[in-house]
């Protein structure tokens, strides 16, 4: 498909509610680098979590002639003026594709399952439990509208306000970016991949809560810096064979082979923060002392467990839900000194997005 299959032109009146839950997701294989309006330099798969997602409400109706503004947005019950102008360019963007957008007024609220300042991304959440109520509203006008298409272009809608909402609408394993590996994969909306071992579908993401400070660096201009970083193309040539050998893995249940690219992606990621310039050290002391006590439980008990990080200090910790008590003691015992005031969130892998009945 390209993008003109996207344009939904006709444009009524309506008035409603949508409402729609979303999760978070964690890259597998990251995408790290964009161009244009949000296209991604390399291809990137990630699981979709369940427990931390964003839960978003949109009271739309048509906008009133002397109404200069057509929306308004609460977070967890309060204004958000910092908020407003990713909404705004978000709003603009998917206008293109929803010309009737631009006669309706939102008023949209929204919380996330996860603590706000935990430092765990939320756009992924936020934008495409969005995406969904916006899409809600076009199949308001268009009754016809199939159901693989309204997926499509929820996520292609998600992808304009943050690139890994794209890989939020389904789950368990979601792939945004042309991989030759990933046959229907495409740069303009996530593509899921059903074809995995059964041990990846219950795959447990612990997440430590290293530091809750806001990110050193906005992911957008982490992006923009690859575009000067002397290692970029390296980096999008690994990324695109690392999506050939995970696609292999999570067919095969590969644990020993998962171990590998997953942590490699993480550290490979971290690498490109700290060449870039100006460059950016996001780990904490911490994020360095939990990486060593994996290796070494790792090593003790040959427990299969993982760590991956975002663009952040916060470690995702990725186990199989058969080690769930031993790697709840681990923490226990040797890495809850090490959270920000002993703070973790257990989650796990999960099927994706839900409407939410109103
Ligand atoms: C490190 O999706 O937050 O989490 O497109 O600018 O909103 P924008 O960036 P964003 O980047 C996330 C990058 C990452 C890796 C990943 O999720 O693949």
């Amino acid at each position: 498909m390209v993008e003109q299959d996207f344009v939904f032109k006709k444009v009524q009146l309506v008035s409603g509610v949508s409402s729609y839950e979303s999760p978070s997701n964690i890259a597998l294989v990251k995408y790290w680098g964009k161009y244009g309006e949000q296209y991604p330099k390399n291809p990137s798969i990630s699981f979709t979590l369940s427990n931390c997602k964003s839960v978003t409400k949109i009271k739309y109706r048509p906008k009133k002639d002397n109404e200069i503004n057509n929306f308004l947005f609460l977070f967890d019950g309060f204004l958000m003026p910092s908020f407003n102008e990713k909404i705004k360019q978000f709003i603009n963007r998917i206008s293109i594709y929803i010309p009737a957008i631009k006669y309706h007024f939102f008023e949209i609220e929204s919380y996330n399952t996860f603590p706000h300042s935990s430092g765990i991304a939320s756009s992924a959440s936020a934008m495409s439990s969005l995406a969904l109520c916006f899409m809600e509203i076009e199949k308001k006008i268009n009754l016809k509208i199939s159901k693989s298409y309204f997926t499509k272009k929820a996520s292609f809608l998600a992808r304009l306000g943050s690139g890994s909402a794209t890989r939020s609408i389904e789950g368990p394993v979601v792939c945004w970016g042309e991989s030759e590996a990933f046959n229907d994969s495409s740069i303009l909306y996530g593509t899921t991949f059903r074809n995995i071992a059964p041990i990846f579908n219950s795959y447990q993401d612990t997440i430590l809560i290293i530091d809750k400070n806001e990110k050193k660096v906005s992911s957008t201009l982490g992006h923009h810096l690859m575009e000067s970083n002397p290692y970029a193309e390296n980096r999008f040539i690994q990324a695109r064979k690392n999506m050939s050998k995970i696609k292999d893995v999570l067919i095969k249940g590969d644990l020993d082979n998962f171990i590998k690219i997953i942590e490699l992606e993480a550290l490979s990621l971290h690498a490109m923060m700290m060449t870039s310039s100006p460059s950016f050290i996001l780990m904490h002391p911490n994020t360095l002392s939990v990486i060593n006590e994996i290796y070494e439980f790792r090593k003790q008990t040959s427990i299969p467990i993982c760590f991956t990080l975002d663009a952040g200090a916060n470690i995702h910790l990725l186990y199989p839900v058969q080690f769930f008590e031993k790697t709840q003691n681990f923490i226990n015992n040797k890495l809850l000194k090490y959270c920000f005031s002993k703070q973790y969130i257990n989650d796990h892998v999960g099927i994706g997005s839900k409407i939410i009945e109103v």
